[in-house]
């Protein structure tokens, strides 16, 4: 046990407080759906935007801003909607058009703004200007609105560059010519189903304006914007003999990611999106980017309002690292005058309920399956809950991942017969992909797919765990994951912890994190975080307001936050 630290608290600056009236965005926390698994009107085993209507009630009574919505765009779904057939209308799956004005209707009177999902690196191989491509000839303006090029060898039989797929295998896939002769190469950084426009062609910039302007004048208040760090290649496509790979590795040595020519792109949107007044109409770019102040080129004052901070995602459950990531993300995003947009889970990466109960100081997998050593659960919960804590009392934005606020753990025994993340087939099975993050959400224990349909239909099945960690059966429960959520954004608005100043407290003992937030009023919030194997006492004048876990009397145990008043 360590003793208390006496008052007053030595700390250490961080991050000054934001203005008391800053816009809504830069403390916004923003409820990520997955449409496919969030709410199913129809009774098909895929969630649509009616389903999706009929429920965000639940989201205004959880506090949260705004919703993101990944793509329900028309798409044959080989990447779960992120192979955009036509930006412009809703795949019947999900509904049709006037089901999105209603989704954006039905939120804008709940008091909820509704970001919607922008994927500019590529499209689908189905899209129109992809099939005008492969029937017209090389060199014709169709083949330049992405990125074909002429095989290396002989005969082109070789793939022009050595690039690999992030899902697996190479990055070129070689077409048919329409006289049915072997052809030119197209590249595709996922999956071949998702041929990478060029963004060096006016023509696709001239578009995605057009797309940007159709979502903006149906009322959106803004986009996550997809492979943000992807759009544009390095001149001439060098090799790149270092193959990092998967989402999660990149770097701007790399001649496909981080390249300075995307940010004329995103200026050029900013504009557009100035252009539409106040309340600001923002975006948030998804950057695999590193270190953080390369990241923070995107939020400059003329870019991206907001960047996730996979850094932060990244980081394992250990008190160093941690406390090196929060100060390094805040001193970024503070250099160009952006704020930190915190982030713990979201479609591509193992919940972080799941994520937490692994060995922390070894690599993640991607998925983990039925044969893979299944994690403890009840750890990864108590410390997912102890980062949520951490994460909520930070200045800045926040995004939830549908589920998390649930507790929900990664689906890790789907059996390999049902997946159908493309990384999954493209890698042998030797990654097990991303479909254990994406499973429907539970409503109502005893119900029918529990809630998510009237049906039992379900795209991917839900692990028996998900019964007890159903909505209806934390409603109103106290300390439960979902009341806990509740709780704690309502308090975080109260006591203005998303645009306060940030201090870091010091003498806490290594393992331990200490935070002191200061509101634009004044208003002072203690924040400790126990990482250390023991319990840890609150320091004199402290009084408990909030917890991840059960407090001993002044003693915050292994794997707990707390946030604290000080008398
Ligand atoms: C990032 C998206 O979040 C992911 O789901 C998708 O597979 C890739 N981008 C490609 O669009």
């Amino acid at each position: 046990m360590t003793a208390p630290v006496p008052a007053p608290l030595p700390t250490r600056d961080l991050h000054p407080a934001s203005a008391a009236d800053a816009p809504w965005w830069r403390d916004a926390v923003i409820y990520q759906i997955y449409p496919r698994s969030w709410a199913d009107g129809d009774g098909d085993g895929v969630g649509d935007l009616p389903g999706t209507t009929a429920r965000l009630e639940y989201l205004r009574d959880l506090g949260v801003d705004a919703v993101w919505l990944s793509p329900f765009y028309r798409s044959p779904h080989n990447d779960g909607g992120y192979d955009v057939s036509d930006h412009r209308d809703v795949d019947p799956l999900f509904g049709s058009i006037a089901d999105a004005d209603a989704l954006i209707t039905r939120a804008h009177e709940l008091g909820l703004r509704v970001v919607v999902d922008l994927v500019p690196n590529h499209t689908s191989w189905e899209h129109e200007w992809f099939r005008a491509a492969l029937a017209a000839a090389p060199g014709s303006p169709e083949r330049d609105r992405y990125m074909f090029r002429d095989g290396l060898g002989e005969d082109g039989e070789l793939p022009p560059t050595d690039w690999l797929s992030n899902f697996g295998g190479g990055a070129w896939t070689r077409v048919t010519e329409p006289d049915g002769t072997p052809g030119q190469w197209y590249l595709h950084l996922f999956d071949p189903s998702q041929p990478d426009l060029n963004w060096q062609n006016p023509q696709v910039r001239a578009d995605f304006e057009g797309i940007l302007r159709f979502w903006l004048d149906r009322g959106v208040d803004g986009f996550r914007v997809d492979v943000a760090h992807g759009l544009v290649k390095k001149e001439g496509l060098p090799n790149y003999d270092k193959h990092p790979g998967g989402l999660l590795e990149v770097t701007h040595e790399a001649p496909y990611w981080d390249q300075d020519g995307v940010h004329e792109i995103y200026r050029a949107w900013r504009e557009l999106l100035d252009s539409y007044g106040v309340p600001e109409r923002i975006m948030c770019a998804e950057a695999w980017v590193a270190p953080a102040d390369r990241l923070a080129r995107y939020v400059r004052p003329d870019e991206f309002h907001q960047a996730f901070n996979f850094d932060f995602l990244e980081t394992p459950w250990l008190a160093e690292p941690l406390r090196d990531v929060i100060a390094k993300s805040l001193a970024a995003s503070d250099s160009v005058g952006a704020p930190a947009t915190w982030v713990l889970s979201n479609h591509d990466v193992l919940r972080h309920a799941t994520r937490f109960a692994l060995p922390q100081d070894a690599a993640r997998p991607n998925g983990i399956g039925a044969q893979d050593p299944q994690p403890d659960a009840e750890l990864g919960l108590r410390r997912a809950r102890a980062a949520t804590a951490l994460m909520l009392a930070l200045p800045g934005g926040a995004y939830v991942y549908q589920g998390e606020e649930l507790g929900l753990p990664e689906h890790t025994s789907l059996p390999d017969a049902v997946r159908q993340d493309p990384t999954f087939m493209r890698t042998g099975g030797l990654e097990r992909g991303r479909d254990g993050c994406r499973v429907p959400m539970p409503w109502t224990k005893g119900a029918r797919a529990l809630g998510f349909n009237t049906t039992g239909a379900a795209w991917l099945p839900q692990p028996q765990s998900y019964a007890d960690l159903a909505v209806d059966v934390q409603t109103g429960v106290e300390r439960s994951t979902l009341e806990m959520y509740r709780s704690l954004i309502a308090l975080r608005k109260e006591r203005a912890l998303g645009r306060g100043a940030l201090a870091e407290v010091e003498g806490l003992g290594a393992d331990v994190l200490g935070y002191l937030v200061t509101a634009p009023d004044g208003e002072r919030t203690l924040v400790i975080a126990n990482l250390s194997t023991t319990p840890v006492e609150l320091p004199e004048g402290a009084t408990a307001i909030a917890a991840s876990g059960i407090l001993d009397g002044r003693q915050v145990p292994t794997d707990t936050t707390v946030w604290a008043t000080l008398g």
